[in-house]
């Protein structure tokens, strides 16, 4: 790739920067310098085509100006506060109207909210909610969480524990967990359109890891209920209805992971009210503030709310929480968020759009290398053959072509993985679909 032709363009040795291949990127940079809608623009001012809202986040799309003059207004209101033993209203606020949209409608009661500052950090949040509700009702034998493989949820110890991919854990010592076998199954479910009909029976995992383990020894068990950064496994039908149905059995709380799938991206609110299976715990970030300031939420049901509200009034029921928990800039800009959705009709527009996102990706069938392509609601994945010895690198190879013909795309080894803003027309699922056709016959 061209070297960065910005003549004022600062050093790139500084920022160690994240999940990125350090030197060979900064040998071939690609920078983003600004954004407006569905596009960025790159320092060399070349339009890209954002084909996956940023990192699953940007779901209302880029620049929304009612984000940038709530978060203004915020900041020279009141930068911070703590919201240890204090609080401010606009915290409440946020908690509030989150508590209406929240996953699962009424009836569900997930309208307790705990802030937090990242997907990861809600993760975290989950885990250690769980295992502490499991205490106060009687059940402190209850410690280990089981997870899944190929699940993400991201970086923190509790995260990397119950996740389920080998370089995100092979060097980190981890806390108690096992994990149940993953979902995704090419032979049998290859080129599904939306849930894959094999595989209801991997649920059962869940109750041999309670026979080999012991049921008074798990806390809960935490999915993603689409999985995203492993390259979009979707749950075989059922699946998702079987393992609540195993947790209620053996007392065992259900986590969803929903930081990618919460805000829209499958068409419905939460994926929660996609599959009408109501978990215990939801963890949310990303979305939730359409990725302009960091923050994440965890809606916990009433029933494990209630049972820490326990003991004596003046003990915290939880030592937990973050100096960020419930930032007033970030609680704006989600407040924003969720207006923004709300009026524009995107916590359910992706609806609209699957059939035809559904029929653009899966035209790609048939192309060399394409052995599998997965979608639901407005993610997708094309699943590419590996080079032998090479895996990733004829991913990589798309990746960057479709870059410099002006789509971003991303990829996870051999997957590419697409989850466009909320907001796209159908002429721009056209484009992406073209791009990556034209870049994958380049690839062969
Ligand atoms: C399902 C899931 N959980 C947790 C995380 C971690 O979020 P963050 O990167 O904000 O810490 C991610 C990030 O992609 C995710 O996809």
């Amino acid at each position: 790739m061209d070297q960065i032709s910005k003549a004022n363009s600062p050093s790139l040795d500084n920022f160690w920067m994240p999940f990125t291949a350090n030197r060979q990127f900064k040998a071939a940079p690609r920078l983003l310098a600004s954004a407006q809608g569905t596009y960025y623009t790159d320092v060399d001012g070349n339009k890209v085509l954002d084909g996956t809202a940023g990192l699953w986040c940007v779901n209302a799309g880029h620049g929304r100006k009612r984000i940038a003059e709530a978060v203004e207004r915020q900041l020279t209101t009141m930068d911070f506060a703590p919201t240890f033993q204090m609080g401010h209203p606009i915290a409440f606020d946020f908690a509030e109207r989150l508590a209406k949209v929240a996953p699962g409608g009424p009836g569900a009661q997930l309208d307790r909210v705990f802030f937090t500052g990242s997907g990861s950090e809600s993760v975290d949040t989950a885990l250690k909610i769980a295992i502490a509700y499991q205490r106060a009702i009687g059940q402190g034998t209850r410690t280990r969480i089981i997870g899944r493989e190929k699940g993400y949820h991201g970086v923190g110890f509790g995260g990397i524990s119950v996740g389920g991919l080998v370089n995100n854990r092979r060097v980190f010592p981890q806390i108690p967990a096992d994990h149940m076998r993953h979902t995704l199954d090419v032979d049998r479910n290859a080129f599904s359109k939306g849930l894959p009909a094999h595989g209801i029976e991997l649920a059962e995992d869940l109750e041999r890891l309670v026979g080999l383990h012991g049921a008074e020894t798990i806390a809960a068990v935490i999915v993603e209920p689409m999985s995203g950064s492993a390259g979009v496994v979707l749950p075989p039908k059922g699946y998702l209805e079987r393992l609540r149905a195993i947790a209620d059995k053996c007392g065992i709380l259900l986590i969803f992971d929903e930081v990618i799938t919460g805000f829209g991206r499958l068409g419905t609110p939460f994926a929660t009210d996609y599959f009408g299976v109501v978990p215990d715990l939801v963890t949310t970030a990303k979305g939730l503030t359409n990725g302009a300031i960091p923050m994440g939420a965890v809606f916990a049901s009433r029933k494990v709310y209630d049972a820490m509200m326990t003991g004596p009034e003046n003990a915290i029921e939880l030592f937990h929480g973050y100096t960020y928990s419930g930032h007033p800039v970030a609680s704006a800009a989600g407040i924003a968020t969720l207006e923004i959705y709300e009026e524009e009709g995107l916590l359910t527009r992706g609806a609209g759009l699957a059939e035809t996102w559904q029929e653009a990706l899966h035209s790609l069938k048939g192309l060399s290398n394409v052995v599998d392509i997965r979608n639901l609601g407005l993610v997708g994945a094309i699943e590419l053959s590996s080079r032998d010895g090479a895996v990733g690198a004829r991913a990589y190879d798309v990746f960057v072509d479709c870059f410099k013909k002006g789509l971003l795309i991303r990829v996870t080894g051999d997957t590419i993985a697409l989850s466009p803003p909320l907001i796209i027309e159908k002429d721009q699922i056209g484009t992406i679909v073209s791009i990556i056709g034209d870049a994958l016959k380049r690839a062969a």
